[in-house]
């Protein structure tokens, strides 16, 4: 099996680069580990970025998006009981972001890519790379009991953070940054229309909370959490409780409830490693970085990514030419930094973390009530929330 650019893993970045090379006559294989029944069913993020929304429509997969995202002009962040709007289109010339599950993104780019005829392989198993230095990598792996090997020009790591193609590069070729967060985000998805338009950002005494949703009749919310808490701890009763107690506001606010119908643990890391590349290898989306949560930055990070990444194969694919292969791992990396910083000011202004005294508090208040007053402020959260346009 031969084939131009060989992508391992079926996330949001493996399958939107498969689609973008193919706008661009580029052939590749994508090969995924799991069902397509379960990518299809992985809850996760759901906040797309202005350019994020752009993109998948110019690529031709925004119908369904543009149908039932949420588009959203404004967040809020609720502390002391109170909440504060920051109005995301007017800090930023008119930009929104969108609620649109990732899941979602990914059943409608695996339906462009099955109804394109592209190859799209789930439930491959031992994946390896090979050659990663030469001229002709290889990809093996097995199926249905079977050993394959695809011969490619490239090879993209898009098989996010657990992935073996990171793994594949040698020791001591990449540099890794990194730092864990002494807390994790319970999350459920409740069969409950949600109690606010707007996303809600909450900073309380007991952790931070969130309030988001997925559709008209579906409410997204999270609780900060111990790292190492188990989801057996959190029946149905108590999430609720916590939830009502830290999201209430002097006001009449009242939470909706409903039948919880998803519930999971997330980790809260920051992590990258440099360079995005290994000889043939491309690193893109999670399996090169990942970013806590409380931006909502992640997928929106893999197709910034990937974008970047189509457009270097396309112009090596059009007539030889290095140089967007070459500055991809730089290109990349400084939308990279500029994320991870963004989410981890997110996390610390928003998240209680063992040990913090009353000093620690006191700031986090201060630079709560600064983001919401300041224009200046307010600006700083807004772009970069939106996501910016330059880096
Ligand atoms: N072989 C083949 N596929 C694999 C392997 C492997 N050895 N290991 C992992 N995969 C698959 C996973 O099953 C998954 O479907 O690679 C895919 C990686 O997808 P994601 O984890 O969604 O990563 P990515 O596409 O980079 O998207 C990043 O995902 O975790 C969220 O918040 C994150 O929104 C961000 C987005
Ligand atoms: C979500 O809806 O899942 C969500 C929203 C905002 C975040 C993180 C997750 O910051």
């Amino acid at each position: 099996m031969d084939t131009q650019v060989g992508i391992v893993g079926a996330g949001p970045a493996g399958l939107l680069l498969a689609h973008l090379l193919r706008l661009q006559g580029i052939e590749s294989v994508v090969l995924e580990a799991r069902s397509r029944e379960y990518v299809e069913a992985r809850v996760r993020a759901g906040v797309l970025e202005q350019g994020t929304v752009d993109l998948l429509v110019e690529a031709g997969v925004g119908d369904r998006l543009r149908r039932e995202g949420l588009v959203h002009h404004g967040l809020e962040l609720r502390f002391d009981g109170q909440g504060h709007r920051i109005d995301l289109s007017d800090l930023t010339g008119g930009r929104a972001i969108t609620v649109y599950g990732q899941q979602e993104v990914v059943k409608d780019l695996i339906a462009a890519r099955l109804d394109a005829g592209g190859e799209l392989l789930f439930e491959v198993e031992d994946v390896t790379l090979h050659d990663l230095e030469g001229e002709e990598p290889a990809v093996r792996f097995r199926r249905d009991g079977a050993d394959h090997e695809l011969r490619c020009a490239f090879v993209a790591g898009c098989d996010g953070f657990h992935g073996v193609c990171r793994e594949a590069i040698p020791a001591g070729t990449l540099s890794v940054f990194e730092r864990e967060y002494p807390f994790a985000w319970l999350g459920i998805l409740a069969e409950v229309a949600p109690s606010s338009e707007e996303l809600i950002y909450c900073y309380h005494e007991r952790g931070f909370a969130l309030h988001s949703m997925r559709s008209p009749r579906l409410t997204r919310l999270y609780l900060q959490c111990a790292p190492d808490e188990e989801i057996d701890a959190w029946p149905d009763a108590r999430i609720w409780e916590e939830l009502r107690t830290r999201l209430a506001t002097g006001g009449g606010w009242t939470l909706g409830e409903g039948p919880i119908v998803e519930k999971g643990i997330t980790p809260m890391r920051s992590f990258v490693v440099e360079p995005l590349r290994h000889g043939r290898l491309f690193l893109a989306g999670d399996s090169a970085h990942i970013v806590p949560p409380t931006g909502a930055k992640g997928l929106n990070l893999a197709v910034a990514d990937v974008r970047v990444l189509s457009d270097a194969l396309g112009r090596w694919f059009a007539g030889g030419d290095p140089s967007g292969l070459d500055a991809y791992s730089d290109t990349c990396l400084r939308r990279v930094w500029r994320v991870q910083h963004f989410s981890w000011w997110m996390t610390s202004m928003l998240h209680r973390f063992p040990g913090d005294d009353p000093f620690d508090g006191r700031l986090q208040r201060s630079q709560l009530r600064y983001v919401s007053s300041s224009r200046a402020a307010a600006t700083t959260l807004a772009e970069n929330y939106v996501g910016l346009e330059l880096v």
